[in-house]
């Protein structure tokens, strides 16, 4: 049956034990390997991710045209530096994701929004509006791991991509969210190895 929402990428930069935190991630590669390997559409982004971005925002040169959708996960409207990260140069529009219980949002705000589910956002009625717009077929997500873990189990990651590094016993924070990791077949895509001991494992999730 064909699927009714994009095609969606997990990248993931990560520890020998899988961690996504207490190491320096080479930002230099993963970002290469986004832009040569899938050439996404839209980014998806969790909320937590992108509050730990706000502050290092500054002045940007503005949307890029064409680029990415970037669309945030923010079911607690938590996120506030919209036109910062629509300018900051890597994307071409942002979208706040809410939910029914998203409490009330600044009269005026100028960022889009979709509404989708009662507690929290509905992941999968949000990736099928978002695969609605003209052109988004790709969707990467970003994420330190508990997006990317609510996403596998619901079954809406198609691909895992994760840039090993060579560091271990470091960091608390898994790829694949709280909890155990979920069952799932894997089908290798792709395998690479870099300069600093880095590996990169590509898996189509079946
Ligand atoms: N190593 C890497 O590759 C990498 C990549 C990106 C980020 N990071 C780091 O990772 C950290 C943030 O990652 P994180 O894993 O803590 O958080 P995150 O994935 O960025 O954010 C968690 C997201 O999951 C959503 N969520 C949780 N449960 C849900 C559910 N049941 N239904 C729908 N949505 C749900 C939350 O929505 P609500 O906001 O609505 O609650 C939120 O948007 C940052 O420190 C960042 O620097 C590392």
């Amino acid at each position: 049956m064909p699927s009714d929402t994009p095609y969606v990428v997990a990248h993931l930069a990560v520890s020998l034990d899988g961690n996504t935190d207490g190491f320096t991630l080479d930002a230099a590669r993963f970002h290469q390997l986004v832009s040569t390997t899938w050439h996404e559409d839209a980014t998806l982004a969790g909320s937590e991710t992108v509050l730990s971005l706000e502050p290092t925002l500054i002045a940007g040169p503005g949307p890029k045209d064409p680029g990415p959708l970037l669309a945030v996960v923010d079911g607690r409207a938590r996120v506030t530096h919209w036109q910062e990260l629509r300018d900051a140069g890597h994307w071409s529009e942002v979208l706040a994701l809410h939910c029914r219980t998203t409490p009330p949002r600044p009269i005026g705000r100028f960022v889009p929004e979709i509404v989708v589910g009662t507690d929290q956002v509905d992941l999968r009625a949000a990736l099928r509006s978002i695969g609605r717009r003209p052109g988004v077929e790709v969707v990467r997500v970003a994420s330190g791991g508990r997006l990317v873990g609510r996403l596998l189990a619901d079954g809406l990651v198609d691909e895992i991509s994760l840039l090993v590094h060579p560091v271990m016993g470091v960091g608390s924070r898994t790829w694949w969210g709280e909890g155990p990791p979920p069952a799932r077949t894997l089908q290798p895509i792709d395998t690479d190895t870099f300069s600093g001991g880095l590996v990169w494992l590509r898996y189509r999730v079946a």
